[in-house]
């Protein structure tokens, strides 16, 4: 199989060096007993409650799993909890209601600290207004907000009140919003009048507004004020000024609702490999087991720590690791609305030097980004609180890994290398940092009490080495229930490829490629299905590719990633017009219009090359993987299978005539 799927190909991974942690971290661990993975294997799924006692339950579970339905696994079923009353009251409760909760550093230089009193506070009014809204249990409320407190408040007043919250990445387009509300059926939305980019204010509300126009059902809209008289607004019907309700709730409290733990906490959109995007469902207890428990083990989170996962609250990495995991275990969470390189290329090492940061959480993205301004940037400053570091989201080879350690780490931090997924919900796959050797390249093993195996087409295992399919054979319980209102799509899409229901396996599909080696450590490859992850975001080209087609005079589309010369992935499209049309600076305006308004900015192809045909099988079905090859300038294997073989002779001349179709 092609294992070249998102692969930055500068090593040959996993057989490099080995480190161990420093006996220094080892020490001081949470988590240091190697014992823990036969613990875990030898008591299942009884092993599962170790994660659960990490919280407070007002019913305590008599069953750990109920698996009469799979896939349709239930997890502590027969608890009870509340998911803000674990992140706040709870904390309140052991006398640490002045420890900071929120440390946040706003794009103009901006400093808010929250305690535990002061987040606890702040959800509580907040979710008084939200039910004075008309908000009740199981109403799903969208979130669309940049990284401001108001967001993680927002997330927390809806759980408090068993509302599910759906946050929607603020990049994203009007269109975007309103499709999901729409798949939700949401009537509830929390926004802003805009935020800043770069020092301009940028408006989000015309965003929120445009997108309630086409919706159906009526919105009940709360807008936050970020930018005062930088960008004034004014409210409509059925909208409402943040800090207005708060006055108008000051000091009111609401009793945490008891949750059942499989009700649902919230609902994550994700791209997939339909244009539609998926709705995946997370439960409550399950959930926050889960990523609490990964807090605690992986990231080794205390509560006298501050720790920072420099990610978006708007992807799943935002919702389990800067608010849900770190705000249950007690900790500091540091939230950082700028980008790293605004006002200077040192403003992240400057917030970790300045907070004095215990625990870095960022993407291979990133950390090629800093490897590639240079080390002067982390050397102007002191990062020696540094005690861990861990990278998420895509495959990180031993360059910028080795990089990460020795530079901002100092050499003796150890990394862990995070694998999971929306549907994960938390970490399934990294180095325990208090136990395992880490293989810069590779993820590590599987977490204790995840089962994951790498199989060939007929779900058999492969040899240690080879490339295959990454699948986990038992369930786990962070694990998403469903997606929104499709159970059937839920199915199909991860579980029936490797599942047979006639003798009762199921095994979830991730849609990864992955090799395992001698060790058990995995080495993720990419992804096998229409995704692709741009900076951070994941994206279907499916949609990137409808929003194109919907330009006029487009006849069809296809969109491949390609990696450039720092190992990142672009968009990179082929389009061909319909005859007689031409393709122009105007008809590549628009598609770039199209796409910013079906998704957003971020989903702006880096190229588009404009073909007269795409290349085809006999029976009709596009090669992107050839398309790919050709974006990446690899070499072509065999094309005499295609219905049009010339055809990628002319691409190729295209790209070299055209300067590789590049945006300008
Ligand atoms: O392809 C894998 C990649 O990111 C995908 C999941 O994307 P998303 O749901 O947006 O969640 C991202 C953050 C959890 C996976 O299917 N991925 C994630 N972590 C890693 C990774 N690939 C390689 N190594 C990782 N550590």
């Amino acid at each position: 199989m092609d294992d070249r799927n998102g692969w930055d190909q500068d090593t040959t991974r996993s057989t490099g060096t080995t480190h161990s942690p420093p006996q220094s971290f080892v020490e001081q661990a949470n988590v240091s007993d190697p014992g823990i993975y036969e613990a875990f294997e030898e008591n299942r799924p009884a092993c599962w409650e170790r994660a659960a006692d990490l919280l407070s339950w007002d019913d305590e579970y008599e069953t750990v799993l109920e698996d009469e339905d799979p896939p349709f696994y239930r997890w502590f079923p027969d608890g009870r909890l509340n998911a803000a009353y674990n992140c706040l009251d709870r904390h309140l409760e052991a006398g640490r209601k002045n420890h900071a909760a929120i440390r946040w550093e706003g794009k103009q230089g901006e400093r808010r600290t929250y305690t535990y009193r002061d987040l606890y506070v702040e959800v509580n009014e907040f979710a008084a207004a939200l039910r004075e809204l008309g908000v009740e249990e199981d109403d799903v409320v969208t979130v669309y907000l940049p990284m401001i407190p108001e967001l993680p408040i927002a997330m927390l007043a809806c759980a408090r009140i068993g509302a599910p919250h759906s946050v929607v990445f603020a990049g994203l387009s009007a269109d975007a919003l309103a499709t999901r509300m729409e798949a939700a059926d949401s009537e509830y939305l929390v926004t802003c009048d805009g935020y800043y980019r770069r020092g301009d204010a940028f408006n989000q509300k015309s965003k929120a507004d445009n997108a309630r126009i086409g919706l159906e059902q009526n919105v009940q809209t709360v807008v936050v004020d970020r930018l005062g008289d930088d960008l004034p607004h004014v409210l409509g019907e059925d909208e409402w000024d943040y800090h207005e309700l708060r006055d108008e709730f000051a000091s009111e409290t609401v009793e945490p609702v008891s949750r059942e733990a499989e009700d649902m906490l919230f609902l994550m959109y994700t791209s997939g490999t339909t244009g539609e995007p998926k709705g995946v469902v997370h439960a409550t207890g399950g959930y926050l087991a889960h990523v609490a428990w990964t807090s605690h083990a992986v990231l080794d989170v205390k509560p006298a720590d501050t720790y920072w996962c420099a990610a978006d609250i708007g992807w799943i990495t935002g919702h389990s690791y800067i608010v849900y995991g770190p705000l249950t275990l007690g900790t500091t969470t540091v939230m950082y609305e700028g980008t790293p390189d605004y006002p200077d290329r040192d403003r992240l090492w400057e917030i970790v030097d300045r907070n004095a940061v215990d625990i870095f959480y960022t993407a291979p993205t990133a950390i090629r980004a800093f490897m590639k301004w240079g080390s002067e940037y982390p050397d102007q400053h002191d990062l020696s609180s540094l005690r861990l570091l861990g990278t998420v989201g895509e495959p990180i080879s031993p360059r910028p890994w080795n990089w990460y350690r020795d530079t901002v780490g100092g050499g003796d931090c150890p990394v862990v290398d995070t694998w999971w997924q929306t549907e994960t919900g938390a970490v399934a796959i990294s180095t325990l940092p208090g136990i395992d050797d880490m293989k810069p390249g590779s993820a590590g093993p599987a977490l204790p009490g995840i089962d994951v195996q790498i199989v060939d087409q007929a779900g058999d295992e492969v040899a240690p080495g080879e490339a295959g399919y990454l699948t986990i054979t038992r369930p786990w319980p962070g694990m998403a229930r469903t997606l929104y209102d499709t159970d059937e799509q839920f199915v199909a899409e991860y579980w029936r490829r490797f599942s047979d229901p006639d003798t009762g396996e199921w095994r979830y599909f991730s849609g990864d490629t992955a090799r395992i080696d001698e060790d058990g450590y995995i080495t993720v490859l990419g992804r096998v299905d229409d995704v692709i992850t741009v900076s951070g975001h994941r994206l279907g080209t499916m949609e990137i590719e409808s929003a194109i087609a919907d330009v006029d005079g487009i006849a069809e589309a296809a969109v491949v990633g390609r990696s450039n010369e720092t190992g990142d992935t672009e968009v990179y499209a082929y389009v061909s017009t319909e005859r007689n049309r031409d393709a122009n600076a105007a008809v590549r305006r628009a598609i770039f219009e199209n796409i910013e308004s079906a998704i957003g900015s971020i989903a702006r192809p880096e190229a588009v090359v404009f073909t007269p045909e795409l290349p085809k099988t006999r029976s009709g079905k596009i090669m992107r993987r050839l398309l790919e090859d050709v974006a990446n300038g690899e070499e072509l294997g065999d094309t005499s299978a295609l219905r049009n073989p010339e055809i990628v002779g002319e691409i190729q001349a295209e790209i070299e005539a055209d300067g590789g179709g590049r945006r300008s």
